[in-house]
C-alpha cells in the first residue's frame, strides 16, 4: 500500500510517500522547518503543504514526540502544550483532506526497524531508542509492540533520563563523547536492570555517529544502530496508519 509518511521533529517535519510492502520511499523525501511554538493548526498547515507537493490524496501517517491515544497528544514533554487534549487525528485529517493517523514518533521508528532495519526476524525484547531532542522509546516483544512507552522519562540518579542523556543534552553541555558514554550506559544499564532485553537499537540523528559512541558502551546487552538512519520515522508513521485487514 501506499501512505505519505510525516515525521514532525522539534525543529523539522519531513515527509515522503512510502510502499508499505518494501519500506521503499517513492519521492524524494521533503523537509519543512517546524513552524515557531510547533502548535497545533500551523504544524497542520504544514503537514499539507507537504501532501500538496506530492498531489497526495490518500491516506497519511504522522509520528509525533508524545504518547498518542486515539489520535490525542497525552502529554507534551517538548512540544506545545496546547496539544494536550487535541484530537490530533481529526484535526490533520480536516486540514488536509485526507485521512491522517498518529502514532508516537519512536514507536514509529520502531515499527520501521523492526519490519525493514535492524529488528528485523529478531525475537524476545527489543527496545528501540532514539536519541535527539528528547528520548523515545518503543519496546518490542517477538515483535509486538507495546504502544506509548515513555522510558526517555525514566529517573536515573534523581533526574529525567531525557534531561542528562539525551543528544540534545550532549550538545546543550558539550559533553565529550566519552562523558556522554557513560551517561549512555548509566541509562542503559537502568534499562537492563528493569526489562532484561535481548537487543538495543539506537536510533535518532545520532545513530549516524555511532562509531564515536558505540564502542564506549559496555552493558550487557547487544547494542546496534537502526540501520534505517532518517528514514525509519517516516516509514514507520506510515506503517502506524496501515488498517489491520
Ligand atoms: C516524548 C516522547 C517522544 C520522545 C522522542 C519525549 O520527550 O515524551 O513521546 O517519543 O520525546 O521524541
Amino acid at each position: 500500500m501506499q501512505i505519505l509518511g510525516i515525521d514532525v521533529g522539534g525543529s523539522g517535519i519531513k515527509g515522503a510517500p512510502v510502499d508499505t510492502e518494501t519500506g521503499q520511499l517513492l519521492g524524494e523525501r521533503i523537509r519543512i522547518k517546524t513552524p515557531k511554538n510547533g502548535e497545533p493548526e500551523p504544524v497542520a498547515e504544514v503537514v499539507k503543504q507537504i501532501a500538496q507537493s506530492f498531489n497526495w490524496s490518500g491516506p497519511i501517517g504522522i509520528g509525533f514526540p508524545a504518547p498518542i491515544k486515539s489520535g490525542v497528544a497525552m502529554m507534551a514533554a517538548n512540544v506545545s502544550e496546547k496539544w494536550v487534549g487535541t484530537n490530533a487525528d481529526a484535526l490533520f485529517t480536516k486540514v488536509t483532506g485526507c485521512e491522517c493517523t498518529l502514532i508516537n514518533d519512536a514507536d514509529a521508528a520502531g515499527l520501521a526497524e523492526m519490519t525493514f532495519g535492524a529488528g528485523r526476524g529478531q525475537p524476545g525484547t527489543v527496545i528501540m531508542i532514539t536519541l535527539g531532542t528528547g528520548i523515545g522509546t518503543a519496546i518490542f516483544h517477538h515483535g509486538h509492540l507495546l504502544p506509548n512507552t515513555e522510558f526517555g522519562h525514566l529517573e536515573v540518579e534523581g533526574e529525567d533520563a531525557e534531561f542528562r542523556a539525551s543528544d540534545a543534552a550532549r550538545q546543550r553541555e558539550e559533553l565529550s563523547w566519552k562523558k556522554y558514554a557513560k551517561r549512555l550506559n548509566k541509562y542503559f544499564t537502568a534499562l537492563e536492570k528493569l526489562f532484561w532485553p535481548d537487543l538495543f537499537i539506537i536510533g535518532g540523528g545520532i545513530s549516524k555517529e555511532s562509531e564515536k559512541y558505540l564502542p564506549l558502551l559496555t552493558i550487557e546487552t547487544p547494542v546496534v544502530t537502526a540501520q534505517m538512519l532518517n528514514q525509519a520515522g517516516i516509514v514507520g508513521a506510515a506503517l502506524g496508519a496501515l488498517k489491520p485487514d
